[in-house]
Formats: C-alpha cells, structure tokens, sequence
C-alpha cells in the first residue's frame, strides 16, 4: 500500500489519554465521574460484542457505566418505562440504546423518550434538528470520528469535493449535512465542503467518484470502493463494517491503497474513533448536566 495510513486506533488512543485526564480532575474536585448507561434489548451478537467495546472503553478512562440487558420479548411500554427511569438517574449523563430493538419495538418512539441532553448517540429529533442549523448540542458519533480523524491528520476540508456514498441516519446523512456547513463556534466541525451523497439509486457512480478529493464509504458493501473508482492521491475513508465469514470487510477495495493519498484500514480505523466520540460526548454531557 502506498497510501498514507489514517490511524484511528492511535487517534483513539491519543483522543482517550485527553479524556482520562479530564474525567480524573472533574473526580478529584469532587463531581461524580461521567456515567454512560446502555441498554441492550435481546441477543444479537453483533449488539452485545458492540456494547462490549463501548463498556471497556469507558472502564479505561474511569467513566462510570452500566449494561441494562434487557429479555428479547421486552414491549415497547417495558422500554419507555426503563428509559424514563434513566433520564431521571442523576449517575447517568449518557444513554444508549442499542440499536437494531426488536420488531415489537419501535425505534423512532425509543429515540424519542431518550431526553435531549443525554442522547448521546444525537439521534433524538430534537438533536437533529439542532444538528441541521448549526446549532449542534452534540455530534452523532461515526460522523464526528470521520471529521476528527481527517482533521487531526491534517487534512482539511473547505472546498473540497466529498463524496459521501450512502445516506443512512446514523451516518450518511448527518455527515453530509456536518461537512457542507460552515464551522462556527458553536459547530466547530463544521467542513465548508462541496457535498455529493451518492445512494443506490445515483448513476455514473464512477464518474462522481473519480471527481472526488474525498470518498467517504459508508455504504456496507464489502469492497464496493475500487481503485478505477479513485482518483490519485485522494483521500479514503472506510465507514464499511460488514462480518463476512468472521472478518471484519469494509466498503473499500484493499487494492485502493495503491492509488490513494490517504486511507483509513478496516478494523483500526473509524471504529475506535466511533467509539471515542461517544466517550466524548458523555463527558460533554457530565459537563451540561452537572456543571
Ligand atoms: N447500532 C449500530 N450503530 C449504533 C450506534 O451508533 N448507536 C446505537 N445506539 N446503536 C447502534
């Protein structure tokens, strides 16, 4: 690979070692220390190893957290009930609830019951919309790890021609939106980038893509970024986590490191700094919430 690597795992590391530090002076002047609570709702491998992950991350910055598992016939009503009980928990300044629920449940009503200022994942509707004007409360986690690890590479965005493939809730979309404003005091991650949100309907994909300065993958097609898709020396990050046979592929042709500037690896590169995001806007929440 000739492309110059971008580390999530050693931002992540940097990004966490920031944090313990700050967790630390909030406990020694006597505030309780952040509290992130997730909720697990069933058996899904792929949710438990996740919730996993975020709880360990948290145990090794000194942020206080909690596994809610709850059984897979849980009603929505058992839900908002256990929701409600964290809002109202003052240990608690993050919450989280693993998505996907189960069919019975419905997600949009569960994001909903989660109060605003401890939605740290900013899926609430409220959040959103905040996100939308320019007005963020926090940043949703994958597409705030993706500006960051640009960033602090330095990479900068304004001006730049983005390619975002995918459109999804949790991460297209909200990164889009992130990288065409302008950054502001209030949204610092604001890009001042030209955005293109490419989906399964767009044609000419090759073409878009090749136009690009930046191709962010977020579509979940393993591979589905080629090097003929890439123009030289173009930046590449990989949003793909698909399980395949065990392993984890992302949406990027490995063989694309012989043709880009820049790629972040699939595992090692936006995950840990998903992740970190979420350690971080629960101590941005700790911070609202008890000064
Ligand atoms: N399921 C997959 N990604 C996420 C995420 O970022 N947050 C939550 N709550 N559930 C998820």
């Amino acid at each position: 690979m000739t492309a110059q690597r971008l580390d999530g795992k050693a931002l992540a590391a940097t990004m966490r070692g920031e944090m313990a530090a700050e967790v630390a002076a909030r406990v020694g002047r006597g505030q309780r220390p952040p509290g992130l609570a997730a909720v697990l709702v069933g058996e899904d491998p792929a949710s438990q190893t996740y919730v996993r992950n975020k709880r360990k991350s948290c145990d090794e910055i000194g942020m206080a957290n909690w596994l809610h598992h709850l059984p897979a016939d849980t009603t929505e009503q058992q839900l908002l009930s256990f929701v409600e009980s964290l809002n109202a928990d003052p240990a608690v300044h993050g919450i989280l609830v693993q998505l996907p629920l189960p069919k019975q449940i419905r997600e949009e009503t569960v994001i909903a019951a989660v109060t605003p200022m401890k939605d740290v994942d900013c899926f609430h509707p409220d959040n959103v919309g905040r996100l939308t004007t320019g007005h963020p409360r926090y940043y949703p986690c994958t597409p705030h790890g993706v500006v960051q690890l640009a960033t602090r590479n330095g990479i900068a965005w304004a001006g730049k021609n983005v390619v975002v493939l995918g459109r999804s809730n949790i991460v297209g979309k909200p990164l889009a939106l992130m990288l065409m404003q302008k950054p502001t005091a209030a949204n610092p991650a604001g890009g001042d980038a030209t955005v293109t949100v490419a989906h399964t309907k767009t044609v000419n994909l090759r073409e878009i893509c090749r136009r690009a300065d930046v191709i962010v993958a977020a579509a979940g097609q393993p591979g589905c970024v080629t090097p003929d898709m890439v123009s030289p020396g173009a930046v590449v990050i990989d949003v793909g986590t698909t399980v395949v046979d065990g392993k984890l592929r992302g949406d990027v042709d490995p063989a694309v490191g012989e043709v880009a500037g820049w790629l972040s690896p699939v595992p090692g590169g936006v995950g840990p700094m998903t992740i970190t995001m979420l350690l971080y806007n629960t101590l941005r929440a700790a911070e609202r919430i008890d000064g």
